[in-house]
């Protein structure tokens, strides 16, 4: 075998291989030169989620036809001057995407710098397919068309128009929310999909480019430490997602994803949301080139801290802070009827009437199974009432709460502590199978219809799965380019907060694979839904509420595990109880 040197067009499609995976790859590459060249405006335009065509037009500070053609050349840069790889400030330095791009696609790069003519190159994978005089303002054109069209075993691999476009538009929603002094615009297949103008400052911005409830629901982060600057804003607690897309992170003005840093974020929140949730955050972090090497990922979105153990901390200590000061402020969200979540679904005999705690939460025995709805104004039973005797029910009676997470009960024969959210979790989830069982899950209509915003991709995941959702009880309807219509929610989930539901089962529906069904799915939907009508973990819960979900556990198959498979409650057996006092 004998050693040759690969020809330029080979060692530029390997290159490809790991600098453009997809249109947004391509996508982000192309939108970082056009910041990197100082544009004030960047519009960039998809066809078919960029697999027919990606454009970026930008008005920075353009090419001449002479750099044109060394642009596209491998390892070809303007952006490291004197050879300081360590002290880079532009996105780009590594010379590598034009001419990867341009060996897998076909690439027309058109440019102008201000006072010359306008040049066009266009380069047909890998070769050059012609060049001439361009008409067009100060800036640079670049378009992609047909990646991948002749590289059929990357073809495959792209997904379907929509994801590639929901993809495209994460990457311009990062570099937005990292330069909200540039004008950014979208438009995809025909339709504007976003825009924003340079106005905005960076809390604005960010509010504009995720979710607009997050200005009301996020504090300001503003810290620094030893001539690190963390900045940005975080989503208080209880403005919880079901999946860590809607965390932003940015290193010196970089989009990354960063695992040290997502640990951190994960740490400052610890106990204070549940652990199957993820905090909405977008954060800043801007530190000396010396303390971090951006130089580690070919796509530049994983970074090495020369200090993690500094970064971690830094980024816990200010995160925590920052949600002491906002205290007690709470998700501003419709609250959930907590009476209305125990479904008077017919279970075990009610509880014999001469309970104290259901006769601290009203008349218990002439409203059967309404005990479990307490009449307003009835709250947990006074520390001092008399204690309730002991019955025979395997679960006992509820005795107290303990961390607004479990429940305490007293059975015949020991201590019961059940994890509160877990287990009506799996309450919801058998009455989903014995519904969908026999057919589908049972709506309510809702008096006003919710509308619920949410940005395209994710109306257009929903929307595909209409239908399906329509089993589950979920009555959905597309409403406009960016919303969806709530007309009905599972009626065994009582009253459930719809907006809250749809933007979570929205995230489940990005994050698992197309082909499955929501069937298939069931443990996952249903978790998701109970997430939404049930007793979640840090909720205080009336003694009758209680006793009503340790009721309904007796009478349900399976709900001695949750979801996930971990126990929903645990018996202290009283002789345990006696021989921890010696008293065995
Ligand atoms: N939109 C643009 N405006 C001006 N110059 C550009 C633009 N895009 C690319 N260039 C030039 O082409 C060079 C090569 O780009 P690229 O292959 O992305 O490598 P890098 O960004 O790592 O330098 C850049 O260094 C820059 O000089
Ligand atoms: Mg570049």
């Amino acid at each position: 075998m004998s050693i040759r040197r690969l020809p330029e067009h080979l060692v530029n499609r390997i290159a490809a291989g790991e600098v453009v995976e997809r249109p947004a790859s391509a996508l982000k590459e192309l939108v970082e030169n056009a910041l990197d060249a100082g544009a004030t405006r960047i519009a960039v335009t998809l066809a078919a989620g960029g697999t027919e065509r990606i454009e970026v037009a930008d008005d920075g500070c353009g090419m001449t036809p002479a750099d044109m053609a060394l642009a596209l050349e491998r390892h070809a840069t303007s952006k490291l001057p004197d050879e300081a790889i360590e002290a880079v400030a532009t996105l780009g330095f590594r010379g590598e995407a034009l001419p990867s791009i341009a060996s897998v696609a076909r690439l027309t790069v058109e440019s102008r710098v201000r006072g010359a003519d306008g040049w066009r190159r266009v380069v047909d994978n890998g070769m050059l397919a012609g060049e001439g005089l361009a008409a067009l303002p100060p800036g640079t054109r670049i378009v992609v068309d047909g990646l991948f069209a002749r590289v059929p075993a990357r073809r495959k691999f792209l997904r379907s128009a929509r994801s590639e476009y929901a993809a495209c538009l994460d990457v311009v929603r990062r570099l937005a929310m990292a330069r909200p002094d540039v004008a950014f615009a979208v438009e995809h297949d025909g339709r504007r999909t976003l825009s924003v103008s340079a106005e905005e400052g960076r809390p604005a911005r960010v509010a504009a480019l995720t979710d607009r409830a997050l200005a009301d629901n996020a504090v300001p982060i503003d810290w620094d430490r030893e001539g690190i600057v963390l900045g940005g804003i975080a989503g208080l607690p209880t403005f919880n997602r079901g999946v860590a897309d809607h965390q932003y992170l940015f290193v010196n003005g970089r989009p990354v994803r960063d695992r040290l840093l997502i640990g951190a974020i994960r740490g400052a929140y610890a106990e204070m949301i549940p652990r199957d949730r993820h905090a909405v955050v977008a954060l800043f972090l801007d530190l000396p080139p010396s303390e971090v090497d951006v130089n580690v990922h070919p796509a530049k979105t994983e970074v090495r801290f020369r200090d993690p153990a500094l970064i971690r901390g830094l980024i816990v200590s200010g995160l925590r802070r920052a949600l002491d000061e906002a205290g007690h402020r709470v998700v501003q969200r419709p609250a959930v009827d907590l009476s209305a979540l125990f479904h008077p679904e017919p279970i075990a005999e009610p509880a014999p009437p001469a309970f104290a705690f259901e006769r601290a939460a009203g008349s218990v025995a002439d409203r059967r199974p309404t005990f479990l709805t307490p009449p307003p104004g009835a709250r947990a039973e006074p520390a001092w009432a008399p204690p309730p005797e002991p019955v025979a029910h395997p679960l006992g009676v509820a005795r107290g709460q303990v961390a607004k997470t479990y429940i305490v009960a007293e059975a015949e024969d020991g201590l019961v502590l059940v994890d509160q959210h877990a287990a009506h979790e799996r309450l919801v989830l058998e009455r989903m199978r014995r519904a969908l069982a026999g057919g589908r899950v049972a709506s309510q209509a809702l008096l006003i219809p919710e509308v619920v915003e949410l940005d395209e991709p994710a109306c257009d995941r929903l929307e595909a799965r209409v239908e399906e959702l329509g089993e589950f009880g979920l009555v959905l309807e597309r409403f406009g380019a960016g919303a969806m219509l709530v007309r009905a929610t599972p009626a065994l989930l009582g009253q459930a907060d719809p907006a809250g539901l749809v933007v979570d089962l929205a995230d489940e529906l990005a994050a698992f694979d197309q082909t499955l069904s929501l069937r298939e799915r069931l443990d996952h939907v249903a978790a998701t839904m109970a997430c939404h009508g049930s007793v979640r973990a840090g909720r205080i819960l009336a003694p009758a509420e209680m006793n009503a979900l340790l009721r309904e556990m007796e009478a349900t198959p399976h709900s001695g595990q949750c979801n996930h498979g971990r126990p929903t409650w645990v018996k202290l057996a009283m002789a345990d109880v006696e021989r921890l006092f010696a008293r065995r």
